[in-house]
């Protein structure tokens, strides 16, 4: 793990212009950071059409192959950071009904991490943590038989995770708390396994904090939205991330999250006209002088979507209090798919480096938890097609 992560350290550092720049708003200024220093790059994203980009877009594979004559060790950095899979081939065979309630995806998700967590189970008993409903948990305990206790802020969530649990008499406790109060500390104890599964951002760096004070016997965790912090910037948890001075701010802590498998072509297709209406109405501002740089717009309902261009022009600007020119529309609206392609041509080289960052930071709190006297693995626990935030960290106390 020391090696992966000054390697992946040394990776993300030497091409930090590639991809801290958002995409959208360095089209937004006409200003591509990496434009001189990378000029043959440049020129290549140029010449994809969109069928290319799509193509690239879909697959992490493609992009490396295309990208490796530009970017040479963009391979080398990808096979350093594959992780071993946790996923179980043979299916959790669950009690009849304790599924109940518990969505496809999300069940798929649940039976895997349970998997994974019995597969190396310490301690006697669970801590699910910012729990929602409590449903890895209804599984935990049905499986092991032993006790749960289910943190979860919501109090609409706890109470109705309790109710199924009763109603099934599942050892298990709900208890209402907001994670960032000293309180909750009080929850933790050492003969405890921990479970998070997509706490968000700080929710899971609290919970490894206070496991650590507290001597909790092991801990598994899927991180997920990174970006949900306290502070402006990532503070790294272990003393090679302290070390490592790659600054993260709240902005580069969302890049991790910008592949999405879920939605499907209509999803697609929704944020592309979206994007080309908000693209070409910039267009529309700049080169008119409507504004001093990028103006943002409210979300746009996807019913007013198909009211065409000119007609969102007209709400965009109402709601900016802007007087609109007599323009041609259709101009601006093509100039919006070009921007639209050139985005899209740009984040297909950011996005080689959106998953070294996640595991970047995995692999930051994989460190700590060893600093501070754990055995601790990172893997996945199921396909990215089921969630892309699939990163497992599984830690057990070595004494
Ligand atoms: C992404 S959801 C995950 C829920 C559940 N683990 C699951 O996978 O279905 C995050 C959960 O954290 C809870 N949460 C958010 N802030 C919290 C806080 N300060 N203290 C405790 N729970 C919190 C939310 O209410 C939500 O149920």
């Amino acid at each position: 793990m020391h090696q992966s992560f000054a390697d992946i350290t040394s990776f993300l550092l030497r091409h930090q212009n590639y991809w801290r720049h958002d995409p959208f708003h360095q089209v937004i200024s006409g200003r591509v950071l990496w434009q001189e220093s990378a000029p043959q790059l440049f020129e290549w994203i140029q010449t994809l059409s969109p069928q290319e980009i799509l193509e690239l877009k879909s697959s992490t594979q493609y992009a490396i192959e295309a990208l490796e004559p530009y970017i040479s060790d963009v391979r080398t950095a990808h096979t350093a950071i594959e992780l071993s899979s946790m996923h179980s081939t043979e299916e959790l065979v669950l009690s009849r009904g304790i599924d109940a309630g518990i969505p496809g995806r999300k069940l798929e998700q649940i039976k895997q991490m349970t998997t994974a967590c019995l597969n190396d189970h310490a301690g006697n008993e669970w801590l699910e943590w910012c729990s929602g409903k409590g449903f890895l948990g209804r599984l935990l305990a049905s499986e092991s038989k032993q006790s749960v206790t289910s943190f979860e802020f919501q109090s609409a969530l706890c109470k109705a995770g309790q109710e199924e649990a009763d109603k099934r008499t599942l050892p298990m406790r709900f208890v209402q708390g907001d994670a960032f109060s000293p309180q909750s500390k009080l929850v933790f104890k050492p003969t405890q396994h921990a479970v998070a599964l997509h706490a968000c951002g700080d929710l899971h760096v609290t919970l490894i904090k206070h496991a650590v004070e507290q001597h909790l016997s092991a801990l598994t965790i899927s991180p997920c939205c990174y970006h949900l912090i306290q502070g402006e910037n990532y503070s790294p948890l272990s003393k090679e991330g302290k070390a490592a001075k790659l600054s993260l701010s709240k902005h580069e802590l969302r890049i991790p999250l910008q592949e999405t498998v879920t939605g499907g072509e209509r999803v697609r297709r929704h944020r592309e006209q979206e994007m080309v209406f908000r693209l070409g109405f910039d267009a529309l501002c700049q080169s008119h002088k409507l504004s001093e740089g990028y103006l943002p717009i409210p979300s746009i309902k996807k019913s007013q979507l198909s009211s065409g261009f000119k007609a969102l022009c007209e709400w965009a600007a109402h709601n900016k209090q802007l007087d609109l020119p007599d323009v041609d529309f259709g101009h601006f609206e093509q100039m919006g798919h070009r921007r639209y392609w050139q985005m899209e041509a740009l984040s297909v080289v950011q996005g080689v480096f959106r998953r070294p960052l996640e595991v970047w930071l995995a692999l930051d709190k994989a460190l700590y938890l060893q600093e501070q006297g754990y055995n601790v693995g990172l893997s996945t626990f199921c396909e990215t097609s089921v969630t892309p935030r699939n990163i497992l960290i599984h830690a057990k106390r070595a004494d």
